[in-house]
């Protein structure tokens, strides 16, 4: 029996909205998605902000490493107009800011906040944003992941019941292994392993199936039977 198959807004509604941005964030809570993906990096001062790439080059007006400004200092820079310049005026959100802004909507959703300490292992990252959440009261609307299992490990060794799936890129059947053996409930996958043998093999052992990034509508059906429970796309509008 297949599951009802939820909608999580990658980085926002990045299809249509500069990625990452409050206009994304706010964008994709008013097509009704379940749920918004969004990742996480850390300033030079210790601020969690939220920005894909470890640089800011791409998606703003400024160049150079995250980790190299204080939270000050980047917030100068113009996040927006590289997508479309009637978005000026967006900046580099800091995740505490996103996160009082989630608790002051009527519906309730879902946050996947995924860690970005992929080529950076920014230190003291995973009590940061715990404490973030804490401080929200948000806990039971989050899911941490991450491409870094070292950062899965320390959120699991510093909270022991927060949602956490376990991030990877293409057919590797160990992750079911070591998704289990952090209390993960589920696995963040790409389509390749949610349609592979990996896929049930993951469900049979208790483990949910979210995959990203899944931009052509037509590819839920096939991925529903599947019993995915959560794509994440660019474009969470609703289909007519
Ligand atoms: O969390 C799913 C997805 O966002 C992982 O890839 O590069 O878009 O952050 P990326
Ligand atoms: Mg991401």
């Amino acid at each position: 029996m297949s599951n009802d198959l939820m909608i999580y807004a990658h980085r926002g509604y990045s299809g249509r909205y500069p990625e990452n941005t409050m206009a994304a964030f706010k964008a994709a809570y008013e097509t009704g998605a379940q749920g918004i993906e969004l990742d996480v990096q850390l300033t030079k001062d210790g601020e969690a902000v939220i920005i894909h790439d470890e640089k800011i080059d791409r998606t703003t007006n400024g160049t150079g490493y995250v980790k190299d400004y204080t939270y000050e200092e980047l917030s100068k820079f113009d996040a927006g107009s590289w997508f479309n310049p009637s978005f000026s005026k967006e900046r580099i959100p800091r995740l505490q800011s996103f996160l009082k802004w989630v608790t002051e909507q009527d519906k309730e959703m879902m946050v996947n906040l995924e860690l970005k300490t992929d080529l950076f292992d920014y230190q003291g990252i995973e009590q940061k944003v715990l404490t973030l959440i804490e401080e929200a009261g948000l806990k039971q609307r989050i899911i941490i992941s991450s491409f870094n299992f070292d950062t899965l490990k320390r959120v699991r060794q510093l909270d022991n019941d927060i949602a956490i799936g376990v991030l990877f890129e293409g057919i590797d059947e160990e992750k079911i292994g070591q998704a289990r053996s952090i209390h993960a409930e589920a696995l963040h996958c790409d389509q390749s392993f949610a349609l592979s043998k990996g896929g049930i093999e993951a469900i049979a052992q208790g483990l949910q199936l979210r995959v990203y990034t899944v931009n052509n509508h037509e590819d839920f059906g096939p991925l529903q039977t599947a019993n995915v429970q959560i794509v994440m796309t660019d474009y969470p509008e609703k289909q007519s």
